[in-house]
């Protein structure tokens, strides 16, 4: 041993141990693989337990991450004192009652979207977790896609002008859900990127969907909010469509931007194209003029999306930061979710009726001719 080493202790030869988060990954089906394999290899995270009540399931990823302890019991997870942060990853139905459990027994808690099923268990989430002092994160990815962020600066920038609205499309044949709509299923993702980009919340909601394939489980909805400065966004979902999109458009009094995710490689345009409107001295009337300039494509970094979340929510907790998608967040998006779904089920005594005369079958061709010859001359 040195001298240096003999005077200072093993401290000086040995690297200083790392702050590492001891994670729990719970729920291995469609989505959980992936959150347990980048959890797996984020910094400062060490997957010490996976569960799953799937024992075929919990099989195949035990023989993949043999370090980590496998066990089918959630409560044995939130049961082991050297496990800090759980992340769940169930269906949406089990969230409200997991999250809870997991925060009373003082674990840190990713949860994957929609937080919960009602705004009523979104709000005791929130409230556990500040009363707990600990980090709730809500599974928003696309909050944490270099695209939106790019979109973001673009529009924080000033440099569409003023926003005046957006839309976006998620669209898809499947994965059709049993639990939930394809509103439920596929807008969280959606409404947390409009509110993130608006940083507001819509002071109204209107929606129209249809079932086709299960009774009562909208296959496509159609939903527009309204926010309190008049901006609007129109949130189009499916499962039962021909085409695969993930697209927002977004309209600036400036330049308009698209995000399409779909796109290998240039995943956000930005168009400087426009409406100006301008006075004419000698007329009452504006005259307007639209513009078509260039396009630019902005580079986007490359890095998953689910890779910069899960790092987040680590370092959220080594370094005791607010994670973007906290509760609240995760709140804000069950709020619209849960009055959208209001709306599809309202009463429908408000709804237009088209008059009866626009569904009258028009008469074969010969018979219209016939009855013109019986016209009056002109
Ligand atoms: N962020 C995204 O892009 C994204 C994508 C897909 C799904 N999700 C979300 O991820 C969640 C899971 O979706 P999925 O498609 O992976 O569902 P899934 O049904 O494929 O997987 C859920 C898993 O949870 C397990 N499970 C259920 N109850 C359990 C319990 N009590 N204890 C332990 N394990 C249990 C099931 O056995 C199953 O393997 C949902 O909230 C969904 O909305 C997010």
């Amino acid at each position: 041993m040195s001298s240096e080493a003999e005077q200072f202790g093993s401290a000086l030869i040995e690297p200083a141990r790392k702050k590492c988060v001891r994670m729990a990954v719970v729920g291995l089906g469609h989505w959980g693989k992936n959150v347990l394999r980048s959890f797996a290899t984020a910094d400062g995270c060490d997957v010490r337990a996976i569960c799953d009540d799937k024992p075929e399931l919990l099989a195949r990823y035990a023989s993949l991450y043999p370090s980590a302890r496998s066990t089918g019991s959630f409560q044995s997870v939130i049961d082991d004192p050297h496990t800090d942060a759980v992340a769940i990853v169930t269906p949406a139905p089990l969230h409200h009652e997991m999250v809870t459990r997991a925060l009373s027994a003082g674990k840190h808690v990713f949860v994957e979207k929609p937080a919960s099923l009602t705004v009523a268990h979104a709000q005791e989430m929130v409230e556990l977790a500040d009363r707990m002092h600990r980090k709730l994160m809500v599974g928003h990815l696309l909050e944490y896609h270099p695209a939106v962020a790019a979109m973001k600066e673009q529009i924080d920038g000033g440099h569409l002008g003023d926003v005046h609205y957006m839309y976006s499309q998620r669209l898809n044949l499947g994965i059709v859900r049993q639990s939930e709509n394809a509103f439920w299923s596929l807008a969280p993702h959606d409404i947390s990127v409009i509110l993130y980009l608006f940083g507001s919340e819509p002071d109204e909601v209107s929606a129209s969907g249809a079932s086709f394939l299960q009774n009562g489980i909208e296959d496509v909805v159609f939903a527009n909010l309204h926010f309190p400065d008049g901006r609007i966004a129109q949130i189009h979902v499916s499962w039962l469509d021909p085409h695969k999109a993930r697209k927002m458009v977004v309209v600036g009094s400036k330049k308009m931007m698209v995000f399409d995710d779909m796109h290998p490689s240039e995943k956000i345009r930005i168009f400087d194209k426009g409406a100006n409107v301008a006075d004419d001295a000698n007329s009452p009337l504006h005259s307007i003029t639209v513009r078509h300039g260039d396009i630019h494509l902005p580079h986007i970094d490359g890095r998953p999306p689910l890779d910069i979340e899960t790092a987040h929510f680590v370092d959220c907790i080594l370094n005791d930061r607010r994670p973007r998608s906290d509760g609240h967040d995760g709140l804000h998006v069950v709020r619209v979710l849960e009055q959208v779904e209001q709306y599809l089920h309202r009463p429908k005594v408000t709804q237009v009726r088209m008059p009866a005369k626009m569904f009258v079958t028009p008469q074969p061709r010969a018979a219209v001719l016939q009855d013109m010859e019986t016209l009056p001359q002109l």
